[in-house]
């Protein structure tokens, strides 16, 4: 059995937007192979933590540590290049490629154990390989959530992060995505992060759960049998 470790940590990070002082001292982890959520209301730095941790909005201050690299200042394309995949809230499926195309672009080799391949994303999701060869930006936008998750796992990524994947899809097609999302990353072994408000698709797919009260402060930690236990919790952090 492999021991335990932490394949991301995050040390009181301070992130802004101009003088906006957004997340104010962020300290979570994420251990190899687990499946985490955060969790917590509209506007208090969810997005902010994920685009923290892929540099895309690079914290002041503090320390990000991602498979033993310290990854603060680095650059978005050298994260990802590190084996980190981000499923965005709002999708950037790349226009004029087709669906086939949109995969195949994102596609890399697996580091151990089963690969991810085109076959097993079509099979997972049917309705992409019936579309292989339509424009991936005219697909519905449930269509479109599945090609963007198939994407960051065909990328084979050490970990994968997303941000509200059940956002905008009908109460079926999120039991669907909230399936695959558990079968696939979490039953092959990859380690998920991810950040949803549906606290129904959160417990389903992760766990364990922060969760993020206002400027991005982690105000409870649980496993989803707590959180199950005792509902009063996610009353007392998301009841709006
Ligand atoms: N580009 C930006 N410029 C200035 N402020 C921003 C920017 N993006 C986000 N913010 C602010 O930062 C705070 C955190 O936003 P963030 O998007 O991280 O929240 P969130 O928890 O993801 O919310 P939601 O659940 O609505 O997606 C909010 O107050 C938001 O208004
Ligand atoms: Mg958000």
């Amino acid at each position: 059995m492999e021991k335990t470790h932490k394949i991301l940590e995050i040390e009181d990070i301070h992130t802004y937007y101009g003088e906006s002082h957004v997340i104010q001292g962020l300290s979570l982890f994420v251990n190899a192979h687990e499946a985490v959520s955060i969790l917590g209301r509209n506007g208090v730095g969810k997005t902010t933590t994920l685009r923290s941790i892929m540099g895309l909005t690079p914290p002041r201050s503090g320390s990000i540590t991602i498979d033993g690299q310290k990854t603060i200042r680095w650059p978005a394309h050298r994260v990802s290049r590190l084996g980190v995949a981000y499923v965005p809230a709002e999708r950037h499926i790349f226009p004029g490629l087709t669906v086939k195309e949109n995969l195949k672009i994102a596609a890399r080799p697996g580091n151990g154990g089963e690969p991810c391949t085109l076959e097993r994303v079509y099979d997972y999701f049917p309705v992409l390989a019936d579309r292989t060869n339509q424009d991936g930006s005219t697909l519905s936008g449930g269509e479109q959530q599945m090609l963007a998750i198939g994407r960051a796992l065909i990328s084979n990524p050490k970990v994968i992060i997303m941000d509200e994947p059940s956002q905008g899809l009908s109460p079926l097609l999120v039991v669907s995505i909230t399936e695959i999302v558990k079968d696939f990353c979490v039953g092959s072994g990859m380690t998920l992060l991810v950040v949803e408000q549906n606290y129904r698709v959160a417990l389903k797919v992760a766990s364990r759960h922060y969760l993020m009260s206002t400027k991005g402060k982690i105000t409870g930690i649980a496993t989803t049998q707590e959180l199950i236990d005792n509902q009063q919790i996610i009353l007392d952090h998301l009841a709006v």
